[in-house]
């Protein structure tokens, strides 16, 4: 993997001197894609789906070709698996208040899930009357699978886990978690926001039953997600939004609904953004997946090699590299981590993310005020975080 070439193919990269680390909440875009945004707005400006001019029928087929390409990335015979949502959350949603879960059904989740896998059950709980159920994880957020085994039952409905965590790196053994779940008669919804953009996802292999992500966290254009389902279950599926184009004929009294995915795809989607998901995959693909993983996992161990002698410094989470992927949270002691992002940034142009990460069950059971987050991708070097680490030093130097 050639990361020096590949930085040429990003315009923040090439046009400043900031060093990019907040690649778990969105990536940066290459021309590729840019392009192909571009492109759509330049010739085929129009609605999919719906009108059967010429420049519609172009968007239709761009559409079309993403969810193709979207399939084959991620290991999926059949495209109409796939529906196209605005982030990974919003995939989650469907399955919450689409699944048909009635007062008193169970759902389990981890005591670490993103506010996109936690949110939702509580507002089930007050709402429907469901019940929630945690599997414990260590104190550095480290899932057990012997835990796992102990805390599901027969009369759990859903088991709904984050596929790698966007504070500490890691990742759960979904495939494990499924085929326990499967023998109880359990369906697996999982978020993998922040795996999917990391490693190779085969969810036929996975044998997962709801898979959600979000596209803009790898190249993708912002505001566009992916949300996958096992035909039978999607069909079984109630839409979260009403509206146009999830319909076949309406009445004024009933409604037909249409099949997936459009069935997910209420009113006019983001077109654009879909018509650059194509690129972006085939740009990941050229990459090669296991190769961007090795290279997070160097990056991993560099930036904790660079930082270990900084005074008052603590990783959040677990320190061995192989368990973290591209993630790196930290604290100074004595430094609130929002001014650590402020400073970095002010300092060096080096940006990275501060606070709870919409993780709050995380720090709150920890009871750790926050942390500094950088996050890295293919893109960013070795260079990038001995500046990151010089940077770190002085600040503790100076305040810590
Ligand atoms: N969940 C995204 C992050 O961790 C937004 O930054």
């Amino acid at each position: 993997m050639d990361t020096e070439s590949l930085r040429k193919d990003f315009p923040p990269i090439r046009n400043s001197d900031g060093i990019y680390f907040d690649n778990a909440c969105q990536t940066l875009k290459p021309d590729c894609v840019i392009e192909a945004m571009l492109r759509y707005y330049n010739e085929f400006p129009a609605c999919g789906g719906r009108s059967v001019h010429s420049m519609a029928t172009k968007v239709s087929m761009a559409v079309d070709e993403s969810r193709e390409k979207a399939a084959e990335f991620f290991g999926g015979d059949d495209p109409d698996c796939f529906a196209f949502t605005k982030n990974c959350t919003e995939g989650m949603n469907i399955v919450a208040r689409g699944f048909g879960l009635k007062k008193g059904d169970t759902v389990l989740t981890t005591d670490v899930e993103h506010n996109s896998n936690h949110v939702q059950w509580i507002e089930m709980q007050e709402q429907v009357g469901i019940r929630r159920r945690y599997c414990r994880t260590s104190r550095e957020g480290v899932f057990d699978i012997e835990e796992f085994k102990r805390t599901i039952s027969k009369d759990v409905k859903l088991v709904s886990v984050g596929h790698v965590s966007n504070v500490t790196g890691c990742a759960v053994p979904l495939k494990e978690i499924v085929e326990i779940s499967h023998d109880l008669g359990i369906p697996v919804l999982a978020d993998g926001a922040q795996a999917a953009p990391h490693m190779k996802v085969d969810l036929k292999d996975l044998d997962v039953d709801f898979y959600s992500l979000s596209l803009h966290k790898m190249l993708a254009p912002s505001g566009v997600g992916l949300f996958y389902g096992k035909m039978d279950l999607l069909k079984k599926l109630r839409p979260l939004m009403g509206g146009g184009g999830i319909v076949g004929l309406t009445t004024y009294d009933s409604i037909k609904l249409s099949p997936p995915p459009e069935r997910f795809e209420a009113g006019l989607s983001n077109y654009s953004g879909i018509v650059g998901v194509k690129p972006a995959l085939e740009y990941l693909q050229r990459v090669g997946m296991d190769n961007i993983r090795e290279h997070e996992f160097r990056l991993q161990k560099a930036v904790q090699k660079a930082t270990e002698d900084i005074r008052g410094l603590s990783i959040v989470g677990p320190e061995d590299p192989k368990l973290r992927g591209g993630v790196f949270s930290f604290n100074i002691a004595g430094l609130n981590s929002h001014d650590i992002a402020m400073m970095v940034d002010n300092m060096a142009h080096i940006l990275i993310r501060s606070g709870m990460h919409c993780a709050h069950p995380y720090f709150v059971s920890r009871k750790i005020d926050g942390s500094a987050r950088a996050s890295f991708y293919l893109y960013n070097n070795e260079k990038e975080i001995a500046k990151f680490a010089e940077t770190l030093r002085k600040i503790s130097e100076m305040f810590a």
